[in-house]
């Protein structure tokens, strides 16, 4: 029997000493926030002086802790404790729920979506204790209210004088006019801790991630500056709304059709998205996104995940990639362009409501920054997407084009 190995970032070391009312953690992506508040979290929660210690952890759709926050708390249970972990930790399924054995300390997990999920924050209590933290993930996604109506709930006498209450959040610093920047970061308050973290100061990102950042860096300047500096930007100029996430039966019956489509990468992402279409809508069901995979290798990811029957619409600039998922048994084609097919096929993906499944991690990242570029001489928008994080977003391109142009072959 061993106990695992954690390993902090040294660049968070004070907010995970921090006792301040509120932790606000901004940062860029893969700064490390999500890795750190788990592991310092289940830390916490695991020692006996802060028995009667609870955690809520708060997402706008519930239905995507289980893949983010959940997994994570999970991952750092099993580095913390190793082939041990199962003799400290309890962890649930239906509903998302961990329990330390040692202190008795829970987790629970819920959204802030709709009436549903209010109603649902007004009814929380635990076995042993009180709710005494909560994590809001992504906070930049919650709405303002929401935060004052979870601060409200971290009140009255602490069961043990070692207890605090605490709300930590983590996010990107999306827009410089978000609230979150005036109600934290713009004033200075004894309850409040500032922090600021970027992929730099983390010591565990491997060294493709810094050479996708610099990618991004000269591709995209004002994408980097939010997700490579972690500083506030600006999310004007987005180019896809109309979407929603939520948990949906993906089973491909009930579609009118269902398709594959195929934006190949290595150094950028291979995304492949299964979409299925229903009464006009969209359906982002399933995807596989890897990177520095040769065909092959997804090819092998793909076996017993993706289904031969469907139409797998691919990029057109690789004829040798489509030829290799012909043999393995797949209908891809090539998708033609033309001047002007991808204004297109964004005009036609506006104009249908697109619903996305939670598992969707990646296809979600980058709807939410997908834009158009920006002319900074003219201060205007152009008509073209920024040509950077687009990968999932290209597979769902492909996968409309059948549809868009009225093909009966769509329906085969
Ligand atoms: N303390 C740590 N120990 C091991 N790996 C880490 C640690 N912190 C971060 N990482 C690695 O860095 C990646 C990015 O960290 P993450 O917490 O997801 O960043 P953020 O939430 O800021 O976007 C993780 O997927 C993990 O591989
Ligand atoms: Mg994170």
């Amino acid at each position: 029997m061993s106990r695992g190995v954690v390993k902090f970032n040294p660049a968070f070391r004070q907010v995970n000493r921090s006792k301040h009312r509120y932790r606000v953690m901004k940062g860029s992506a893969g700064s490390g926030k999500s890795v750190n508040v788990a592991q310092d979290f289940i830390m916490k929660l695991s020692d006996p002086t802060y028995k009667g210690a609870n955690l809520l952890v708060v997402r706008k759709v519930d239905a995507t802790h289980r893949n983010s926050t959940f997994a994570e708390l999970q991952a750092a249970i099993n580095r913390i404790f190793g082939d041990e972990a199962e003799e400290y930790w309890e962890v649930r399924q239906s509903p998302l729920m961990l329990r330390s054995k040692v202190t008795g300390n829970q987790i629970i997990f819920r959204g802030v979506n709709d009436a549903r999920d209010r109603e649902k924050l007004k009814s929380i209590t635990f076995t042993k204790g009180k709710l005494t933290w909560i994590w809001i993930e992504e906070a930049t996604e919650v709405m303002e209210s929401d935060i004052d109506i979870l601060d409200d709930r971290l009140r009255g006498i602490l069961p043990n004088s070692n207890l605090y209450y605490q709300m930590t959040l983590t996010f990107n610093p999306v827009s410089a006019t978000h609230f979150i920047k005036g109600k934290y970061f713009d004033i200075e308050h004894p309850d409040v801790l500032t922090h600021h973290s970027t992929y730099l100061n983390n010591r565990f990102i491997d060294e493709a991630y810094h050479r996708r950042m610099m990618m991004r860096k000269e591709r995209d300047p004002e994408g980097y500056k939010i997700y490579g500096e972690g500083e506030w930007g600006e999310t004007g100029g987005l180019i896809l709304s109309n979407y929603t996430v939520h948990d949906f039966d993906t089973s491909h019956e009930r579609f009118d059709v269902m398709t594959h489509g195929q934006d190949f990468g290595f150094n950028h992402a291979n995304a492949i998205l299964t979409v299925g279409f229903k009464d006009g809508e969209l359906f982002v069901c399933h995807e596989i996104y890897v990177h520095e995979k040769d065909t092959g290798e997804i090819i092998q990811m793909a076996e017993g995940k993706l289904d031969k029957r469907f139409r797998m619409p691919c990029d057109s600039a690789e004829p040798d990639r489509i030829k290799t998922w012909k043999k393995a048994g797949y209908r891809a084609y090539p998708v033609k362009k033309e001047p002007g097919s991808v204004k297109a096929q964004i005009d036609f993906l506006k104009k249908h409501k697109i619903h996305i499944h939670p598992d969707c991690v990646n296809t979600l990242k980058e709807i939410s920054q997908w834009k158009w570029k920006f002319d900074p001489k003219k201060n205007i928008y152009l008509d073209e997407p920024v040509d950077f994080f687009d990968d999932a977003m290209a597979a769902l391109r492909y996968s409309i084009e059948d549809m868009r142009r009225g093909s009966s072959i769509a329906f085969e």
